[in-house]
Parts: C-alpha cells; structure tokens; sequence
C-alpha cells in the first residue's frame, strides 16, 4: 500500500475560502456523474423509511419493519434511537468548530493513506483521479487496542471527551441494533454479532466529514457515489443542510432528515453476511453554493483479521452463496486504493456459476 499521495493535497475548505469563482478542474466531474438535484418524477415525494425505535426494540413487527427497511432502501431513519440529542448537538458542534481552526493546526494531523488517521481531503490514491468537494477527519474506535486519542483533535478543548462521549453511546445502539438485524433475518439474537467476530473484537471508526461552500455545485460532488464498506453506518447529519443523496432504480433521492434523527444503512459486510438479503446501497453528497455543511459516520465493522462470507443459516439450495468470503482488512485496502467506486467492490466478489 502507497505511503503517501499521489498529488499534493490541498484543503477543499482553504480552497472555498480564497473565493475561487469556478471549480477547478480536478473537482470538475464527467456529466453522467454529475448531480441531479431535483427528484425525478416518479421519485417525487418518496421518503426512506423512518422508524420509531420504540417501536422496534423488542417487538415482532419492528422486526418486518427492519427487515423491509434494509431488503428495500439499505437506509432508514431512527427517531427514539436512545442517543442523547444535547450530545449529538455538542459533538457536532465541536467538530465544526475544529474545521474552524487555522490550517496550520489541522494540518498537524494531516493523514497518509497508509491508516487514512487524521485530516484528509481525498479517498483512494489514484493519480489524476477526479476529487470530492470535501475534507474529513478519520479516526479509529474499536477495537479500544487501536484507538490512539493522541492522533484526535486536541482542540477545541472538549472534543475528545465528547467523541468518547458520543462514540460509546452510539456503539451500545450499534450493539443493540445488530442484536435486531440478526433477529430480522431470522437469526438468533446473536448469531449476526458472532459472524462479525464477536463484541470486544469489532471495528468502528469515526469520519467527520467537512463540506465547503462551493462556488459551482452542479459540477462537482461532495462525496462520489458508493456503498460504505462495513458493516452499519450511523450518520449524524447536519441539522440544517441536506446534501445526502441514496440511489432509487435510475435516480437518486434527497434524504430530508428528520430533527434528532440517525440515519443507518447497510454496508458491503452486511450485504455479504445476508448473502444479499439486505443491501447496501449506492449514495453520494451534493454540496451547496451557500452553506457548508458537517456530518459524522461511525462505522461499525466485522473484526478486521477473519474471513466473512455469507452466513451459513442464509444459504440454501434456492438461495446458493452469492460471495466469496474475503477478510475485512483486506477488502477495506482495497477500497482505499480505488476510493468512491460505486459498488465495484462488493460486486466484485459475486461468485459467477
Ligand atoms: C460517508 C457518507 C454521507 C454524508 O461518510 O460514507 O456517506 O451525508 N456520508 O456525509
Ligand atoms: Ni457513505
């Protein structure tokens, strides 16, 4: 794996702020990958699923509302999820005050591709590849052996209480939820838990994602469009701009997210432990002329060192395994050096008969 970019990096937000009229041309996408910002017409006024998680937990029709959630959208929206809202609102905030700091301060936590630890400003390390409009920081959660507060933000000066804060407890939802999804497909409560590799052994990692003012919208996008390769996300997005877009058949709809809402979808992992069942489902980020905008994704991963494929109770003689099994530490490199790539990836470990 390179260890360092192919290109300089250069700061989407520094670059925002100089006031550039036009987008410069490394951001400039391909028309057919260009955002389309109003619903189609047969998409107009469709919503992915909003679940009350009152109604959820412990409830047998909470499970068929899950179940048709993540088989027909890959994404829904939880109100009721249990996370303090005040907490996710200071979090957030403190988040965005650290894109506020200088760039020289940021810059001390400038990442390689090697971890992708720290700020960044591109995904994958191909030379002359088209960016994102966007900056990020990325850090590693769990297992707690990898964690290394030391490579977080040390300003402004609460944030790191306020990640661990925020990362425990979305880490109890994320225990609870995959309890539920493993109930969702039939399985036994943790049956879903052991197949990513078991409670002290799963991954997470935390992506605040930065998106600048841009001067032409209509050229670019925020973050391209792909699946996240994991196992669940949580999205915590801006409480005041939309820009998160998921696939529906040929077109893409706008989530508009609901106040105190988190957003969760199904990564490749999940797609591949379902053996199809569920999906994970192609989304992308368009960016605003006159606002920026800040999101949080925790990712909750299969432990990074065993091989996942499809689990066995979901492979049958009318539903034959659809992948081959592949370690996660693995996948996820391969993903690092390709950057957003649509669903490629998991595509490619469709076993052909
Ligand atoms: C991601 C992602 C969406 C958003 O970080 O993988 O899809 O709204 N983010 O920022
Ligand atoms: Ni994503």
């Amino acid at each position: 794996m390179a260890t360092c970019w192919p290109e300089p990096i250069v700061s989407v937000q520094s670059l925002s702020q100089t006031g550039v009229p036009t987008v410069p041309n490394r951001y400039v996408k391909p028309a057919h990958q260009r955002p389309v910002f109003n619903t189609t017409q047969s998409d107009a006024g469709m919503e992915i699923p909003v679940l009350d998680m009152n109604d959820v937990w412990g409830k047998p029709e909470g499970l068929r509302l899950v179940r048709s959630a993540c088989e027909e959208w890959g994404f829904f929206q939880m109100v009721n999820h249990g996370v303090n809202h005040s907490l996710m609102e200071r979090v957030r905030g403190a988040w965005r005050e650290f894109f506020e700091l200088p760039l020289e301060e940021k810059r001390k936590y400038a990442n390689s591709p090697d971890t992708y630890e720290g700020y960044g400003s591109r995904l994958g390390v191909v030379k002359d590849a088209k960016l994102d409009w966007s900056d990020y920081f990325f850090l590693n959660y769990l297992p707690s052996s990898i964690r290394n507060p030391s490579k977080w933000p040390s300003q402004p000066p609460k944030i790191r209480e306020l990640i661990e804060e925020y990362g425990e407890e979305v880490r109890k939802l994320c225990e609870r939820l995959t309890e539920t999804l493993s109930e969702s497909l039939g399985l036994s409560p943790n049956k879903l838990m052991q197949a990513l590799g078991g409670g002290d052994k799963v991954g997470a990692s935390l992506r605040t994602n930065f998106y600048p003012k841009c001067p032409q919208p209509q050229l670019t996008l925020g973050l391209s469009s792909h699946s996240d390769p994991g196992g669940i996300t949580i999205l915590l997005p801006d409480e005041k701009v939309a820009g998160l877009q998921v696939r529906r058949g040929d077109g893409w709809i706008t989530i508009k997210s609901v106040p105190n809402a988190l957003i969760v979808n199904i990564g490749d992992q999940l797609q591949i432990l379902s053996n199809g069942i569920y999906k994970s489902v192609e989304h992308q980020v368009i960016v605003n002329f006159g606002m920026e905008r800040v999101s949080l994704a925790f990712f909750y991963n299969p432990r990074s060192d065993i091989p996942v494929g499809p689990i066995e109770e979901l492979v049958t003689a009318n539903r034959p395994a659809l992948y081959k099994p592949i370690r996660f530490d693995e996948y996820r490199s391969l993903i690092r050096q390709k950057g957003p790539c649509g669903k490629n990836q998991v595509d490619s470990l469709l076993l052909t008969r």
